[in-house]
């Protein structure tokens, strides 16, 4: 098992390793005394990991209760929140319990955010299934529902009191799926690794996954540690997510995150190009690692629709919007654009 231990406001261990699952009740126990555990997953992660981690966890002495809302992003809603809000309020969760979101971002998120508000506060793990959720959403302590005006814009900063990353249940995912979480590790190769970068054009990330989602965690890790509440440097790991988050937007959530972000540093690699706000142009870089890992480069939504969907971005201020821009290979900075330089910016990006 590997191991990266977090120092953020809270300090935790992400645990990676292959086939504990069943034994993740003893893991528990090593964080967490016995209490009573609300266990929230999805339909289709709960059919196929939900008895195993359940019985785990009862063999241990935790008490549990499940709840399990339908897959897919539209489960991130307030709806789905206050539902297990007061899920928790009749099943007399207190302070001491804890809640375990089993699944990939929409439950992490989705669960933290429960946690982060229910009594005050109470502890939730990650048991991350989902490539993205290994090597992003469950590390850091972003939580959050979307609203009808767009994605992640309720939220909290709380950070989880342990990860557990078994890429065993990496088997079960759709193609599509693993694919969609290889553009959050592209992602880290642009922003600030180089030599990752370049052993991502030269391997495959699923034959090295276990050794890619640490390497992952290690730079996450690094950034929060130095900027939990995203004053600064956290923003870079927002690269390609405005323009993503317009896409996911104008797609009414059918375009899913992982593809969005993909399209996003596409789109902003150009963008920055072009309109002279970085020096080189980096998309023959990018570019063939994108399509490398069947991931999208382009969309078919218009630079006005994406820009007026950008508008609502948490990286706004009044009349700026920060937008991160590759500056050197395997580096990234944040700029500064006037808002309403942003369309031109997304046009230059789509050409
Ligand atoms: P997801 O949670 O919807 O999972 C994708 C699909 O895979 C779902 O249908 C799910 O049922 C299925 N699935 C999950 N694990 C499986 C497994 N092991 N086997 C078979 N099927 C499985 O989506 P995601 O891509 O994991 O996460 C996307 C979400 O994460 C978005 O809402 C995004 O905003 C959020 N996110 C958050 C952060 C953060 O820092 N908090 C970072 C990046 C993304
Ligand atoms: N996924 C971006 C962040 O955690 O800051």
């Amino acid at each position: 098992m590997e191991t990266v231990k977090v120092s953020a406001s809270k300090e935790y261990t992400v645990n990676i390793g292959t086939g504990f699952l069943s034994s993740i009740g003893e893991k528990l126990r090593e964080i967490k005394n016995v209490c009573r555990v609300v266990l929230v997953s999805d339909d289709t992660v709960f059919a196929l990991y939900g008895e195993k981690v359940k019985e785990s966890l009862t063999n241990c002495g935790y008490s549990v209760c499940e709840y399990v809302f339908p897959h897919g992003e539209e489960s991130k809603s307030f709806e789905n929140y206050e539902k297990i809000l007061n899920f928790c309020a009749e099943n007399s969760i207190t302070r001491t319990d804890l809640l375990v979101a089993l699944g990939g971002g929409v439950t992490g998120d989705l669960t933290g955010f429960v946690a982060s508000t229910y009594l005050r506060g109470v502890d939730f793990v990650q048991i991350p299934t989902t490539v993205l959720a290994m090597v992003d959403s469950s590390v850091g302590g972003k939580t959050a529902i979307n609203l009808k005006s767009g994605k992640n814009l309720c939220g909290a900063f709380y950070q989880p009191i342990g990860v557990f990353a078994d890429c065993e249940t990496l088997n079960t995912l759709p193609e599509e799926t693993f694919n969609e979480g290889c553009a959050e590790i592209i992602k880290y190769g642009m922003i600030c690794d180089k030599d990752f970068l370049e052993f991502l054009q030269k391997n495959s990330i699923r034959d090295n996954i276990e050794c890619v989602i640490k390497r992952c965690v290690e730079i996450k890790r690094d950034v929060v540690n130095r900027d939990e509440f995203e004053n600064g440097e956290r923003k870079l790991l927002n690269f390609g997510h405005t323009i993503g988050h317009a896409i996911e937007k104008c797609s009414n959530l059918s375009i899913s995150h992982g593809n969005a972000v993909a399209i996003g540093m596409a789109i902003a690699t150009k963008g920055a190009y072009e309109t002279g706000v970085s020096e080189e142009d980096f998309s023959d870089v990018l570019l063939p690692i994108l399509k490398k890992n069947n991931l999208p480069t382009t969309c078919d939504f218009s630079a006005e629709e994406l820009y007026k969907a950008s508008l609502k971005d948490k990286k706004r201020s009044f009349d700026t919007i920060s937008i991160i821009v590759p500056d050197k290979l395997g580096l990234c900075k944040i700029v500064k654009l006037p808002v309403e330089e942003l369309q031109n910016f997304i046009e230059k990006g789509l050409n």
